[in-house]
């Protein structure tokens, strides 16, 4: 894990498209080499015995650390902006939220989680994080201020994902942020979504920010990752936690998340654009009845995801007018671009049948039709759309 080293103001003012390309990137250090080795390590060697003793030099263990690791921890410290302390690695999405969680909270403490979270995420609340003798309770994503009456004397924080899984609720972090450190509580989001490209939560109040790597960052479904973001109150706590608890990621899975990185800023312009074509292409068809997109204006989060956000990824939910079963399944099943599967962000075009009803305690999903996942991938909008098409007409064959 890596604290997040003063880069100067030269740094700080670069955009971020070249903050992409160039972050955690030190070619003098590697023989001119544009990109950082990968350092499959674990023993340091130190010359002396005294250089030994005195735990001397950069590098000590692999676990704690190598140049690899590093040059991943600065180029993402770089993306999420000024107010981060430091990053850490840790090997999935979901290992970066339990080691999030578990940095903020202890046996006694309560939390609050929004209704619609990831939900493993839930299942981490409800099992282990119950079985440690922490308390959650579950609030409407679209609380905003109002989750203020929801605190009790040992709510230590707030975990918040915008916009939500599946359902895509766009929650106001400012005002929620606001209300917790009113608190002292602190804000833990998963950011996934959007990526720190597009929504640099700690500006928004969030004190540490989750990234399942594994999606856009890799960008290219063959790497499992996480990261955590911290600002300065959550850094000191989340960087003993990670040391504890002995996380590190594979030399190899760092490089490859690092490739991903420096091409995020196209992958996801395009992502958004086809997205946006394709969902405009659904809102017309008539077997729809709607699209829930945040970069769409008929979106009941548009308007805060608008101020808050610079872009949209190319993951959003269609609601089909009333069909049978079956007829969906005969839809899924003649797609051929789009692949049936759950984790979304490569280069590839996803669909996704899901139910959340039996997921949410604190509000009520209820759309009026069956449910897809829609990921946008880099193909021709022109043969997603040709595929859908195609769906739609075994949909009509099979009802
Ligand atoms: C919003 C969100 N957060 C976290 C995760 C978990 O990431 P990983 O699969 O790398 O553990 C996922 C995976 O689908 C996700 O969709």
């Amino acid at each position: 894990m890596t604290k997040k080293p003063d880069t100067g103001n030269k740094q700080r003012d670069l955009k971020p498209d070249t903050r992409l390309v160039t972050g955690g990137r030190d070619p003098a250090a590697y023989h001119g080499f544009v990109n950082p080795p990968v350092h499959h390590a674990s023993t340091v060697l130190y010359p002396t015995a005294e250089d030994l003793l005195a735990h001397r030099g950069r590098y000590h263990y692999g676990r704690r650390g190598t140049p690899t690791s590093e040059a991943l921890e600065q180029a993402l410290a770089g993306l999420e902006g000024p107010a981060c302390a430091g990053v850490a690695l840790t090997p999935s999405g979901l290992s970066a939220i339990s080691t999030a969680l578990l940095s903020v909270l202890d046996a006694g403490d309560h939390i609050l989680v929004s209704d619609s979270v990831y939900q493993p995420t839930r299942t981490l609340c409800d099992t282990l994080l119950k079985r440690l003798g922490i308390e959650t309770s579950y609030y409407d994503p679209l609380i905003g201020a109002g989750i203020a009456t929801l605190f009790k004397p040992n709510t230590r924080a707030v975990f918040v994902e915008s916009p939500g899984s599946l359902s895509f609720d766009v929650q106001d972090v400012p005002a929620i942020a606001a209300a917790a450190h009113a608190k002292s509580a602190l804000v833990v989001m998963d950011n996934t979504w959007a990526t720190p490209l597009y929504f640099r939560a700690l500006d928004f109040g969030v004190d540490l920010a989750i990234q399942a790597g594994t999606k856009y960052i890799g960008g290219h479904a063959d790497v499992m990752i996480g990261s955590i973001a911290a600002n300065a109150a959550a850094w000191p706590r989340l960087s003993q936690s990670v040391g504890t608890l002995g996380l590190c990621v594979g030399p190899d899975d760092i490089y490859l998340a690092l490739r991903g990185l420096r091409t995020l800023g196209v992958r996801l312009a395009r992502h958004q654009e086809s997205a946006l074509r394709i969902a405009r292409w659904l809102q017309q068809r008539p077997e729809i009845s709607r699209l829930i997109y945040p970069a769409l204006e008929s979106d009941p989060g548009h308007a805060i995801w608008l101020r808050d956000f610079s872009g949209a990824c190319g993951l959003f939910t269609v609601v089909f007018k009333p069909a049978a079963a079956t007829a969906v399944r005969a839809f899924l099943d003649s797609l051929q671009l789009f692949g049936l599967g759950f984790s979304w962000g490569g280069f590839e075009s996803l669909a996704l049948p899901f139910d959340c009803s039996g997921a949410r305690t604190a509000t009520r999903w209820s759309p009026g039709g069956p449910t897809i996942r829609f990921h946008i991938g880099l193909e021709d909008v022109e043969d997603l759309i040709a595929d859908l098409e195609r769906g739609f007409a075994a949909l009509a064959a099979a009802h």
